[in-house]
């Protein structure tokens, strides 16, 4: 794909976060230049005008380019249970998710979702995304192929859970490790994707599956691990009786060697001191997902103690236990999980943390979530008056700050204009 060109103003973090402008680079009048699917330039029109030759330039004045959002957690096969009520995880787990995942024994099901649901990421600037399949092989094969299609980043994996679950969904230790390395042969590094080994939790785990888990990180470096911790009170009660020797919930799984860098962990809410040193010192990330906790009622994630300890944190939709797949309504979410705890987020903090911040979380800093030359080309285009009141309300905004405080609690898929993956639009325009 040969050199092309996007006008408009430039929001995107540096590597270093240090101070309030949370590392920033706000360029008003800024070019982004693109080639082969990569970034080459970014920075204000007037120094790389010079560099566009005979380029096309894309207009995009008015509108603000972003890298994409980066959702760490979310589950595919849950798309059709978004919005199931419930008194709690366990309840909602047996009564709307396990019936609904057993679904996806039917590879076609699962190959309409897949597609259905990557639109769905695109369409709220969501262009890389932590994949929950079910423990269907098929169902990584349909997400991968939907991806692979798309040109997406994805990491994904079939869901490991050899007890304490419905017949039609449960493996074995062996056969979690055999199906898991067959999927990371098929499916790891091809093209834009990855493969994240993915035991549910530690009650749907025996010990014998969570060492085979480890088994496959060691065998196969680079491939991702993918989890739960610490996300509900009941939850927390059974796995205490399950690992009778653990001290806590993360110790369990730190028993078996799970702790490390490239792993992920959904929730991580009932989390004390000596769990959060010791996820921070393996170099964890905990994938904080503010609708989920809400709407599942399970808590309040403490992120001021994970910035403390040097717990690395990146917002998440945990779709279908979130309610939204917006990244925009997840911050808002976010904003306001932090300050029910008398913690702040300023927007700053927020659109860092959905770019830059959940790229590093998944150690993939290199490659997506900023503007440096040689990251790939994944970036939207956002309205910051793609509804009257969002209009009326940025329209008196007076810093950067206020405008993206204003994008993210007032704003959704509406204020997505489009959508850039590797360079190529995918977002249809209404003209
Ligand atoms: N814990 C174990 N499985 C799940 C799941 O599917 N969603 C959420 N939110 N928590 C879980
Ligand atoms: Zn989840």
């Amino acid at each position: 794909m040969p050199l092309s060109a996007w006008r408009g103003e430039l929001v995107d973090f540096g590597g270093d976060a240090a101070g309030a402008d949370q590392g920033c680079r706000h360029v008003v009048d800024g070019l982004l230049l693109v080639e082969d699917g990569r970034i080459v330039a970014a920075g204000p029109f007037e120094r790389l005008q010079a560099r566009l030759g005979g380029a096309p330039m894309h207009d995009a004045r008015g509108l603000l380019l972003m890298p994409g959002f980066i959702d760490a957690h979310v589950h595919y096969p849950q798309l059709d249970v978004i919005a199931s009520p419930a008194p709690g995880l366990l309840d909602w787990l047996e009564r709307c998710t396990f019936p609904e995942e057993r679904r996806f024994d039917d590879p076609g099901h699962a190959e309409e979702v897949a597609r259905f649901f990557l639109d769905e990421l695109l369409r709220n600037g969501t262009t890389s995304a932590m994949v929950w399949c079910t423990v269907h092989e098929a169902s990584v094969d349909a997400v991968m192929g939907a991806a692979r299609a798309q040109g997406m980043r994805i990491v994904a994996g079939k869901v490991l859970m050899d007890r304490n679950c419905p017949e039609g969904l449960r493996d074995t230790a062996a056969s979690a490790y055999a199906g898991s390395r067959a999927l990371i042969e098929r499916w790891h590094g091809v093209g834009r994707l990855g493969y994240a080994v993915t035991p549910r939790f530690a009650p749907t785990s025996s010990p014998a599956q969570l060492a085979a888990c480890a088994r496959l990180l060691d065998e196969h470096p680079g491939v991702w691990l993918q989890s739960h911790l610490a996300e509900n009170a009941d939850e927390l009660r059974w796995v205490a009786e399950l690992f009778p020797d653990a001290r806590s919930y993360t110790d369990a799984y730190d028993r078996f060697g799970l702790l490390r860098e490239r792993t992920v962990w959904a929730h991580g809410i009932h989390l004390d001191d000596a769990d959060r040193e010791r996820l921070a010192a393996a170099g964890a990330a905990i994938a904080f997902c503010p609708t989920s906790n809400l709407f599942l009622g399970s808590g309040l994630f403490d992120a001021a103690a994970a910035d403390r300890q040097g717990l690395r944190w990146a917002p998440a939709s945990d779709v279908g236990g979130g309610s939204s797949f917006s990244m925009l309504r997840t911050l808002a979410a976010a904003h306001d999980v932090l300050r029910l705890q008398g913690q702040a987020l300023s927007a700053l903090r927020a659109f860092r943390s959905v770019t830059r911040d959940a790229a590093q979380a998944l150690g993939l800093d290199d490659r997506i979530g900023s503007f440096e030359p040689g990251r790939e080309a994944d970036f939207v285009a956002l309205d910051l008056a793609a509804t009257p009141l969002l209009a009326r309300r940025t329209a008196r905004a007076a810093t950067l700050e206020e405008r993206l405080f204003a994008l993210m609690t007032l704003g959704d898929d509406r204020a997505v204009n489009q959508v850039w993956v590797a360079g190529e639009p995918m977002k249809a325009r209404e003209e």
